[in-house]
């Protein structure tokens, strides 16, 4: 049964379709969603976290339609994703910075705050916990670093922090767009690893991967979805993928 399909997904800015009547499904697998420079990736994730509006088609997710949602009620309907970019708030804490993927969770109000102060410390030391022990999955040192600001933690580690805030709540569908970039070749085996012990800890997590890197598509991906343009134009194993003749011109520029 598939946790999260699209329908003729489009979007335009102005004259341009971004991602143009994309049929997508995934189960529960990880997908690796590759394709040149701007050829709508990142759009696509945009669209299924809610963070824009589409322009045709549909979104469903575990049988709901949630087209046109907005990305706090997507998130809490439970599909969670990071950035290609890093948006921790530096100044925060890591556990700050992890805490803030609950945000959409949280069920106390600020008047229950004052009124049941004991019940909002006890779903907040739940809500601790849950992080304390996602840092620990990811790098036991970081447990001792929860209190520290994100500034004074690095690279690797803010990344796994990232990924850390998004899972905190237990998404069905986890959106990693391009969890490596910027790292080396030993840090990349790294993250890998972690997203991977993520599926065998819990088996309920699928996963889109935005990722350049073809050894790490191939290694943790069980599907390949190419787009080109805002087209879709292969969807299959990784071995078909590299000899589809349409996946080779897009990627050689014709
Ligand atoms: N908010 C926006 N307004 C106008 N154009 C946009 C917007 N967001 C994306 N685009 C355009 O949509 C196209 C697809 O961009 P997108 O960022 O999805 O590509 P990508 O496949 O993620 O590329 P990369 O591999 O470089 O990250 C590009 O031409 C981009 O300039
Ligand atoms: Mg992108």
């Amino acid at each position: 049964m598939n946790v999260m399909q699209t329908e003729a997904l489009t979007i335009n800015f102005g004259g341009l379709k971004a991602v143009d009547e994309v049929d997508f499904a995934i189960g529960d697998e990880v997908i690796g969603l590759i394709g040149p420079n701007g050829s709508g990736k990142t759009t696509f994730l945009n669209l299924v976290s809610g963070i824009y509006k589409p322009t045709g088609g549909k979104i469903v997710f575990e049988q709901r339609d949630i087209t046109g949602a907005g990305p706090d009620v997507v998130r809490q309907k439970g599909i969670a994703r990071t950035f290609q970019t890093n948006r921790l708030c530096l100044n925060l804490s890591v556990m700050d910075n992890i805490l803030l993927g609950l945000y959409s969770r949280q069920k106390a109000t600020w008047w229950q705050a004052i009124l049941q102060p004991a019940r909002c410390r006890r779903e907040m030391a739940r809500d601790i916990d849950d992080g304390l022990a996602i840092l620990h999955h990811f790098n036991p040192a970081l447990v001792a670093r929860a209190y520290e600001p994100v500034t004074a933690i690095p690279l690797i580690d803010r990344r796994r922090i990232e990924i850390a805030r998004a899972i905190v709540g237990r998404p069905r569908l986890l959106l990693l767009d391009e969890p490596t970039a910027g790292l080396n070749a030993e840090e990349t085996g790294q993250i890998i690893g972690d997203i991977g012990r993520i599926r065998q800890q819990d088996h309920r997590i699928s996963m889109i991967i935005i990722e350049h890197d073809m050894a790490v598509i191939s290694s943790i991906c069980q599907r390949v979805v190419v787009l080109n343009a805002g087209r879709k134009i292969a969807d299959d194993c990784f071995g078909e993928v590299c000899k589809n003749e349409q996946v080779r011109r897009a990627y050689l520029g014709g």
